[in-house]
C-alpha cells in the first residue's frame, strides 16, 4: 500500500490490504441487506465485491481529494476477513479524512469494530498527516455512533432529512476529532 505500512496488529487483530482470494469474506457481509441499512446503496453483488476487491488488492493510492484506503480486518491467527475499515482523503490540503466501517455482524458485539478503528484513525493522525478525522452516519445508526463515541469523536452536525433513502429521508450525523484532541486522548 502506498501511503501506510502494513499488516498491523492490534490486541486482537491484524488489519491488512485485501487480497484477491477474499472474496467468499467480503461477499458473506457486503451482501446482506442488515449491513447495507444505513449505507445508502443496496447491498452489493458477488460481481461488485469481486470488482472492488481488483482495486481494494491494488496499491492504493493517497495523493489526491477521494482517495481511499480500505483496510481488510482479522482476527489474528484467523485469515477470514471480518470486516473493513476505510479511510478516504476528502480534502489534501486541509488534511480531512474520513473514516469509515462495515463489519460481518456474525461478529458485531465484541468490540472488534472499534478496536480495528482505534487502530486504523491513529494510523491516519501518525502516518498521514490527518489534521481532522470525521465520519459522517445516518442517525438511526447507533451501532456507528457508539464507535464513533468510544473513539472520543465530537457529533459536530445533524443534517435533518438531507438524503433520500429509497423513500425514507434519511437524518446525517457528523462525528470528528481532531488530530490535537486524538493526541492528548491517547493514554
Ligand atoms: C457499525 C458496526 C461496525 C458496529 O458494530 P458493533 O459490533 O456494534 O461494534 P464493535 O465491534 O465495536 O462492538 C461493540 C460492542 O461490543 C461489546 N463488547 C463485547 N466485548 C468487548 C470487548 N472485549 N471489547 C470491547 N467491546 C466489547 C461492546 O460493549 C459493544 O456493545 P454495545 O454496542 O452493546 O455497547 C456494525 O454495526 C456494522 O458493520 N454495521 C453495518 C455497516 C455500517 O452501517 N457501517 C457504518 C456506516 S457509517
Amino acid at each position: 500500500m502506498t501511503a501506510l505500512s502494513l499488516p498491523i496488529t492490534t490486541e486482537r487483530l491484524t488489519l491488512r490490504r485485501f487480497r484477491l482470494d477474499d472474496l467468499d469474506d467480503l461477499y458473506a457481509y457486503q451482501s446482506l441487506p442488515e449491513v447495507a441499512r444505513y449505507l445508502y446503496r443496496p447491498p452489493l453483488t458477488r460481481e461488485q465485491c469481486a470488482e472492488s476487491l481488483t482495486r481494494r488488492a491494488a496499491d492504493q493510492a493517497w495523493t489526491e481529494d477521494g482517495d481511499d484506503l480500505v483496510i481488510a480486518v482479522c482476527r489474528t491467527g484467523d485469515a477470514t476477513v471480518i470486516g473493513e475499515v476505510v479511510l478516504k482523503l476528502a480534502n489534501t490540503r486541509a488534511r480531512q479524512t474520513e473514516i469509515g466501517w462495515i463489519f460481518n455482524p456474525a461478529y458485531g458485539g465484541r468490540g472488534y469494530a472499534t478496536e480495528a478503528a482505534l487502530a486504523v484513525a491513529s494510523l491516519a493522525f501518525a502516518d498521514l498527516g490527518t489534521h481532522r478525522l470525521f465520519a459522517r452516519l445516518d442517525a438511526l445508526n447507533t451501532g456507528s455512533a457508539n464507535v464513533c463515541e468510544r473513539l472520543g469523536m465530537r457529533c459536530e452536525a445533524r443534517l435533518v432529512e438531507s438524503h433520500l433513502d429509497g423513500d425514507r429521508w434519511g437524518t446525517e450525523c457528523v462525528y470528528a476529532t481532531l488530530a490535537h484532541e486524538w493526541k492528548a486522548n491517547q493514554p
